[in-house]
């Protein structure tokens, strides 16, 4: 039996978890008309059969019809979710984890556009910032309702099997109902503590009585809202000790901070650039305080953290919620000693954010995750050796030679910079982006265990290829700049790229045009207006970034609106001209009928990139497929057969950027897809 504190067996009442690593609730928008089919099973499953001890499942799963998911949660108010359920259970339990479900009502968390369209409820008439409904305030016949809905929300989930339930009592109902900042209603269930608690500890009696002592039952609740006249740190101790008292309750999984707003969010679940496991000390002192069963999680995403999070007695679980994300096998791996191949979190939180923009949750560097049922997190062998040749070495083309070198082919890897990372190497010289390099690091090292060969500073050519008689060749050469935009001038501007590789000097009165709204145009701007540059930032858009989600967008907001950088909306440049030392920027709209100047010294233009795609065409003709990717094999996947020349010498694709300029996760995918069939 290990040592290792992390593997120690827990008991949870009458419940046994094999070891000290969960996965936290996290809804990754993965239900299908609100049920956890086959794609939310595979997921968990894929969890379960990694090692963890339990997994939360759903967050935030809807207890009424008046609590519409604003993505896409479980409709866990329906009777039909039952047998959903029970499959998902039994099929975790069979690889022998835990498995919970987080019950929630969203109060005037949501809207009332989703759903059954029903008014939006909450224990005041305040608006919450980010969904931005403004609720109705409850009334007694509605908190009737409500308490009983999540009576009958936790039987269903005992009858689907599963080993309990956590109540989501942070910027939910039941925290409206704490919060002093939220709670406007007469007693009985507003003033005083006592009051504010209630409908709590109501809700809490009304689940006990349907599901007995037999199942367990906790809490995931905010102890410090960190708001002014928000619960404080010593009222979230007082609410600690009093949730433990009721008897009511199995676990107590500590929150600290508030999620009404953006930046909220971001401190309670910090993302890259931010501290590592920032309340775990504060997770710590609740557990010291009560002496109860205590869980934890918020940006613990490495092993060592985790170990010292359990040894050092801060916490009884530790939650690795994204680190699963990113490496369902965590703990097989840390079982096996083999912790240094665990896929490692970069805290892109391209995952959370992207529940909101795209409707589901996928990992920025593993496109096996959400996609469980068509892509693997273990890659098989090939039937057959081949010899496989890619050029370039950006993510598409790492992740290519990581799935070829496990697929057991002979891998050679074409790079014409003298290091390996493409865009993302250049994305990690912010200092806060800086943990995106372990992206090209893990792969790096995983290659180098597979025996694939790197040729660095090597411009590969036509002949270079074909000299190593490769069976296939994948071209991840990915893109350059583009910031030919402009109807005069464009010899004129730099690109972001060039601002934050060092390539340009900073002026120090910038206008950067952003029409591609990703990170570059801001990372670009960061970097100038640290310099002590004068920023403006323009887009014809209708908001700025627009690609740069709620999350991701907090820290950048945090560091412009210090150093005085402006945002200006729905203009667009036209061109540029010098004047003496000066440049004339030419600044019209879409919406028609302005003509503006801003003077300048130095243009900056984010539009993407464009494919650096010679090396592609020069190879096309001596190629079986002649480049071309079967789309129904590829999303099939089946490996590709196209033959259009029978007489060429190797099967040619081409992946990431060098076809079109997207992002990290969408290169990875290119991949992984195409690569795990060859
Ligand atoms: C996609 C996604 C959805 C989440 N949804 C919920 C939720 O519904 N309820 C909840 O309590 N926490 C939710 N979380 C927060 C996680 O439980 C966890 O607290 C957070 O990810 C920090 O832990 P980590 O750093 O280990 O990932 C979500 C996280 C992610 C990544
Ligand atoms: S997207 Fe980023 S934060 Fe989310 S799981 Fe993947 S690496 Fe971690």
């Amino acid at each position: 039996m290990s040592n290792d504190p992390l593997l120690q067996p827990y008991q949870l009442k009458h419940l046994t978890l094999r070891n000290r690593i969960i996965v936290t609730a996290h809804e990754p928008a993965y239900p299908e008309d609100g049920m956890p089919k086959e794609r939310y099973r595979a997921y968990h499953v894929e969890r379960a059969r990694g090692g963890v001890a339990m997994t939360m499942t759903a967050g935030s799963a809807a207890v009424s019809k008046d609590s519409p998911p604003v993505f896409n949660n479980l409709l866990v108010y329906k009777d039909e979710v039952v047998p959903w359920i029970r499959d998902l259970t039994d099929a975790v339990h069979e690889q022998g984890a835990a498995i919970m479900i987080q019950l929630t009502h969203l109060g005037r968390r949501t809207r009332w556009d989703k759903g059954d369209w029903l008014p939006v409820v909450a224990p005041s008439h305040h608006r919450e910032a980010a969904h931005r409904a403004f609720p109705k305030k409850l009334e007694d016949w509605d908190i009737e309702r409500i308490i009983k809905d999540f009576a009958d929300a936790a039987e269903r989930m005992k009858a689907g099997g599963m080993d309990g339930i956590e109540l989501e009592a942070y910027g939910h109902l039941i925290d409206q109902f704490i919060s002093p900042l939220t709670n406007e209603l007469e007693a009985p269930y507003g003033g005083s503590l006592d009051n504010r608690m209630r409908f709590c500890l109501d809700v809490l009696k009304a689940i006990r009585a349907r599901v007995g002592s037999d199942f367990l039952v906790g809490i995931r609740y905010t102890a410090d809202e960190c708001l002014p006249g928000g619960t404080a740190k010593e009222e979230g101790f007082e609410i600690s000790k009093r949730l433990k008292e009721s008897g009511l309750v199995d676990f107590l999984n500590v929150i600290r901070g508030h999620i009404d707003t953006d930046a909220g969010l971001t401190d309670v679940i910090p993302i890259q650039g931010m501290a590592n496991s920032p309340h775990l000390d504060f997770a710590g002192e609740i557990r010291a305080a009560t002496n109860f069963p205590t869980f934890h999680a918020a940006k613990i995403p490495d092993v060592a953290t985790a170990r010292h999070a359990i040894s050092a007695g801060k916490v009884d679980m530790v939650g690795m919620t994204r680190a699963h994300m990113t490496d369902p096998h965590i703990v097989r791996k840390i079982i096996e000693k083999r912790e240094e191949d665990i896929r490692p979190c970069v805290g892109a939180n391209y995952c959370l954010d992207r529940i909101y923009q795209g409707g589901a949750a996928y990992c920025i560097h593993n496109a096996a995750t959400g996609r469980e049922l068509t892509m693997p997190h273990t890659i098989a062998k090939a039937d057959r050796r081949r010899k496989v040749v890619i050029v370039g070495a950006g993510p598409a083309g790492l992740e290519a030679a990581r799935v070829a070198g496990e697929r057991g082919h002979e891998v050679v890897v074409f790079e014409a910079a003298s290091d390996p990372g493409g865009q993302v190497r250049l994305t990690a010289q912010s200092p806060r982006r800086r943990e995106m390099i372990s992206i090209v690091d893990w792969r790096m090292s995983q290659c180098e265990k597979l025996g694939v060969t790197f040729n660095f500073n090597t411009w590969a050519e036509a002949e270079t290829v074909q000299a190593e008689n490769p069976d296939v060749v994948i071209v991840a050469t990915g893109g350059l700049p583009h910031t030919d935009v402009l109807s005069r001038g464009n010899e004129l501007v730099v690109s972001a790229w060039d601002i934050i590789s060092g390539d340009a000097k900073p002026g120090t009165n910038v206008l950067i045009f952003d029409d591609a709204g990703d990170h570059a145009g801001l990372q670009a701007a960061e970097f100038l207006a640290n310099a002590g540059a004068k920023v403006e930032i323009m887009t014809p858009d209708r908001s700025f970034a627009p690609e740069v989600m709620a999350m991701n967008l907090v820290p950048y907001m945090r560091s412009l609106q210090k150093l005085d950088a402006i945002f200006t909306v729905t203009f667009r440049l036209d061109a540029v001209e010098r004047h003496d030392n000066q440049l004339i920027a030419h600044v019209g709209s879409d919406y028609g009928g302005v003509a503006k100047q801003r003077i300048v010294d130095q243009v900056v233009i984010n539009h993407g990139t464009i494919p650096l795609d010679e090396l592609y065409f020069e190879l096309k003709p001596a190629s079986t497929n002649l480049g071309e990717i079967s789309h129904d094999q590829l999303i099939a996947g089946e490996p590709q057969s196209i033959v259009r020349n029978p007489d060429g010498r190797f099967q040619l694709f081409r992946i990431g950027d060098a076809v079109a300029a997207r992002n990290t996760h969408a290169a990875i995918y290119d991949a992984l897809r195409l690569l795990k069939d060859i």
